[in-house]
């Protein structure tokens, strides 16, 4: 379990469990005391708005709300809409709007948006690639970029936990998080990585000097 200060603890205990969670506390894992860990170390604006792609039942949101972020939570559905309200709570929710939208085709303009987080949800995608480039295309550079998804051993907990809930199997995706890091590199100008028990997180931030200029990174080839 990831240990964090007591203020975060609280914090995190302010968020309510869903029946995953609860099941992965049992076994020793706190998917939300991570994401407190992620964002705090990212370092986001104070009082700044983040886009959370793609919201899923709320973690990341939640987790944002708390730490007194506004959020854009956008996903391609809105079947979990009362999952993230939940998780949200009421006192917090004046600092969410959630929005539907397609990952392939973000509706923003080029460099529009300042923050960006994003866990948990490459594995979940059909065509990754395509979508990481849309968010870099829409991040603007100025605030950080959190990209992070599962490590072998979340991977193998998800594994564990959906046999258990769902009697099914968890996605391992097309994409591992890894190998966004050389395309994360070329983009900005730093790129930090946090390892959590059951995360892999980049935190990018600062325009590189190829994303300055598109044509040379144009000519680097994507995958
Ligand atoms: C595991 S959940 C994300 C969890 C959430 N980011 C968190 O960490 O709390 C993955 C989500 O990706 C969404 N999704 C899949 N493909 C998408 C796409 N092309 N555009 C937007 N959302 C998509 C799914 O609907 C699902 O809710």
């Amino acid at each position: 379990m990831s240990t964090l200060p007591s203020h975060l603890s609280q914090l995190a205990a302010s968020i309510p469990p869903s029946p995953s969670d609860e099941l992965l506390r049992a076994w020793g894992h706190d998917l939300a005391a991570e994401y407190l860990q992620v964002v705090t170390e990212a370092g986001i604006t104070p009082g700044s708005r983040v886009l959370e792609l793609a919201t899923g039942t709320g973690r990341m949101t939640a987790v944002l709300t708390r730490l007194g972020y506004s959020v854009l939570g956008g996903d391609s559905t809105d079947e979990k809409t009362d999952q993230v309200w939940n998780r949200v709570q009421p006192e917090y929710a004046r600092l969410v709007k959630l929005t539907l939208l397609d990952m392939r085709e973000l509706p923003f303009k080029p460099g529009s948006v300042p923050a960006i987080t994003c866990m948990n949800t490459l594995h979940e995608l059909q065509s990754p690639h395509e979508c990481l480039q849309e968010m870099l295309r829409v991040h603007d550079h100025t605030g950080v970029f959190i990209l992070g998804d599962f490590n072998e051993t979340g991977f193998d907990t998800m594994q564990r936990l959906h046999q258990h809930i769902y009697q099914d199997n968890h996605p391992c995706g097309r994409m591992n998080v890894l190998d966004a890091e050389p395309i994360l590199k070329r983009h900005f100008k730093e790129v930090r990585t946090i390892h959590t028990p059951l995360n892999i997180t980049f935190i990018a931030s600062g325009k590189s000097e190829a994303a300055a200029n598109p044509d040379s990174l144009s000519l680097q080839p994507l995958v």
